[in-house]
């Protein structure tokens, strides 16, 4: 795996880096958020760049996004050894990786992650992708960053909403390998503002490193990763398309560990405390959201479409006690169901 380097304000290793891999010519992927507020902290540390600004959110996480990059590089005349640094959260590494590896048959990428979301999770480990038709992640390969440089300090700059919407991960992190670390999160109740983010997105990088090294592909344990998405997933494509109400990834997948988590109290894997545990932890972090039933049959298929299942068989991974997992556990559409009754009824 390449190397994931944590940066101060001088950006040491990114200067490193830059004066030992020479490019034809460099491009910046960024939004307009982020050309407003983290570009600027960062630019002087850039070689030579041209900036690719392309509009923020997951709707714009398509083909058509991805179109406009290859246009630019196309009329520019980019050649293969040119760089593209993806500067920003989730949707930026994960469409830049994937148009990175499509242009001219690949060219190098580099992570700059600017979100809790994308520095904890996305920008670290290869998935890299787009979504299609309503299905998040649906063409996509595995292809990995040079390197990945995180400056925490950009956090500063993130709204509340999508601190939280990242800290969705760490508690999944600690819930599939870190018992202790989720019952030092359950007892301190801290505001997402006041947590020393350093040290926890050292300790979630290094979590996640530890699966992904294992399984870079995802045949075995990398499926850990997905605990809580498989119903995340669904409720995010399903809310993507309403219009009166979004989820951000975290609060979609927030929800999904919450029902993943019943389901395996069903599944007699969890026990009940646990599963309490669990509850009470995300509700102190995530406003309850609703889910109306008449949308039951709708999200149930949108899981039915995940593509972790294989054949006709919906595939989950559950909890086997709060810090362990199992992966490939069949789970029948009614205790999906039940598993959203259950998450309404903590309303
Ligand atoms: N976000 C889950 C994974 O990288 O496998």
């Amino acid at each position: 795996m390449n190397p994931v380097h944590f940066e101060d304000c001088s950006f040491l290793n990114l200067q490193a880096y830059f004066s030992s891999h020479p490019f034809s010519s460099v491009y910046v992927l960024a939004d307009e958020n982020i050309v407003l507020h983290c570009y600027p902290k960062i630019v002087s540390y850039f070689p030579p760049h041209r900036v690719i600004q392309i509009k923020s959110g997951e709707e714009n996480k398509s083909i058509s996004t991805c179109e406009i990059v290859w246009q630019k590089l196309t009329a520019a005349n980019a050649d293969r050894k040119t760089l593209l640094i993806n500067l920003g959260g989730g949707v930026i590494g994960d469409m830049g990786g994937f148009a990175a590896g499509c242009y001219k048959r690949g060219i190098k990428f580099i992570n700059i992650p600017t979100t809790l979301l994308a520095m904890v999770d996305a920008s670290v480990g290869a998935k890299c992708g787009i979504d299609f038709m309503r299905y998040k992640n649906q063409i996509g390969l595995f292809n990995e960053p040079e390197a990945v440089f995180i400056y925490t300090d950009f956090l500063e700059t993130l709204p509340e909403r999508e601190l939280r919407s990242g800290f969705a991960e760490v508690i999944k992190h600690y819930l599939i390998a870190d018992k202790d670390a989720f019952e030092e999160v359950r007892s301190q109740k801290s505001e997402v503002s006041s947590i020393k983010w350093d040290t926890v997105v050292r300790k979630n990088v290094a979590i996640k490193q530890q699966i992904v090294e294992q399984d870079p592909t995802e045949q075995s344990i990398r499926k850990a990763l997905n605990f809580g998405h498989t119903v995340g997933h669904a409720l995010e494509s399903f809310f993507l398309n309403e219009k009166q109400q979004k989820l951000l990834h975290g609060e979609a997948v927030a929800i999904g560990m919450v029902c993943e988590s019943f389901i395996s109290y069903r599944k007699g894997l969890l026990k009940d405390h646990e599963l309490q545990q669990i509850a009470e932890v995300v509700l102190q972090y995530f406003n309850h959201t609703y889910i109306a039933e008449q949308h039951f049959k709708s999200i149930t298929k949108l899981i039915a479409q995940d593509k972790k299942n294989e054949a006709d068989e919906t595939c989950f991974t559950l909890l086997s006690g709060i810090g362990s997992y199992t992966i490939n556990q069949l789970v029948e559409k009614d205790l999906i169901r039940e598993s959203l009754v259950y998450f309404n009824s903590l309303h």
